[in-house]
């Protein structure tokens, strides 16, 4: 069933568990990651980037994740990732997406406040959920040129205060697109920043996070954890075997038989490592 941002992931937040949101690029990886909350009987939150809507655009790409949610039977939140302005953040919602992240984290803090809150006035006069962004997590590629900021925890309570965001990602020692499961959570500043704010806390570039680091961030009041590198090597790294494996095999059906297992399966070892195996 399609699911709001806010039903699934304040009780998360709540709780010793945190709903995935896995960045997804089509039917294929959307489809494993869905099969697998429904294994688990967990939430999951199907997340698309501007990689995922540059390359399929989201008048397609919004209808088909809406689909494919409201066919589940757990909760499927269908949720913008990283959004950058006003009118990419409302053509989202114009196109079934249940939640948006505008992410203002390169901008100064004022202006990052005053575009934060526009957009949510919008999304919630829509009956949309928002997530937005403090601090910056940074990416591992150099080539991104984007600043990385750890969170600090009164500019963050300031944040949420004014501009009335449902959810709040905090850059507190993950950055995007690590390999290795390396990434040094700064917990006394986490813990300052959960102490200064009751609404959920977001964790991006969860893919560098130790497995047993995440089973302490689920403890804490983080109730969204954002993957998408480790899947897109489950499936790449799948598809690259099947290939060898098969070399004369052509039929796209039967080649991507085995990353969707892939990908279904590095879902579900996430999944549990936030806790959503005990929840079935
Ligand atoms: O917004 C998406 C995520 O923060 C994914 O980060 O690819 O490093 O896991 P990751
Ligand atoms: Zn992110």
């Amino acid at each position: 069933m399609l699911a709001d941002l806010r039903t699934i992931v304040d009780k998360a937040a709540a709780s010793a568990y945190a709903v995935a949101a896995f960045n997804v690029f089509g039917y294929e990886d959307a489809y494993a990651v869905v099969q697998g909350a429904e294994q688990l009987g967990s939430p999951v939150i199907l997340a698309a980037n501007l990689n995922a809507i540059q390359h399929m655009p989201a008048p397609v790409i919004g209808p088909l994740l809406k689909c494919i949610a409201e066919r589940a039977s757990v909760p499927v939140c269908v949720h913008l990732d990283h959004g950058k302005d006003f009118d990419y953040v409302m053509q989202a919602i114009k196109y079934g997406f249940s939640s948006v992240m505008f992410d203002g984290s390169q901008l100064p803090f004022e202006d990052n406040v005053q575009q934060t809150r526009e957009i949510a006035k919008a999304a919630h006069a829509f009956g949309v959920s928002i997530e937005a962004e403090i601090g910056s997590v940074g990416y591992s590629d150099p080539a991104v040129n984007m600043k990385h900021q750890l969170s600090d925890p009164v500019e963050t309570a300031s944040f949420v205060e004014q501009t009335g965001v449902d959810a709040v990602a905090v850059s507190v020692g993950t950055v995007h697109r690590m390999e290795a499961q390396s990434a040094a959570i700064d917990f006394a500043r986490l813990e300052a920043i959960q102490s200064k704010v009751s609404i959920p806390l977001v964790i991006h570039g969860a893919t560098g996070v130790p497995d047993e680091v995440l089973g302490k961030l689920v403890t804490m009041r983080v109730g969204k954890v954002n993957i998408g590198t480790a899947l897109r090597r489950a499936f790449g790294r799948s598809l690259r075997e099947e290939m060898e494996r098969r070399p004369d095999e052509f039929d796209r059906i039967m080649l991507f038989q085995a990353p969707m297992d892939s990908v279904k399966e590095a879902a579900i070892q996430k999944m549990r490592l936030l806790g959503c195996g005990r929840l079935s």
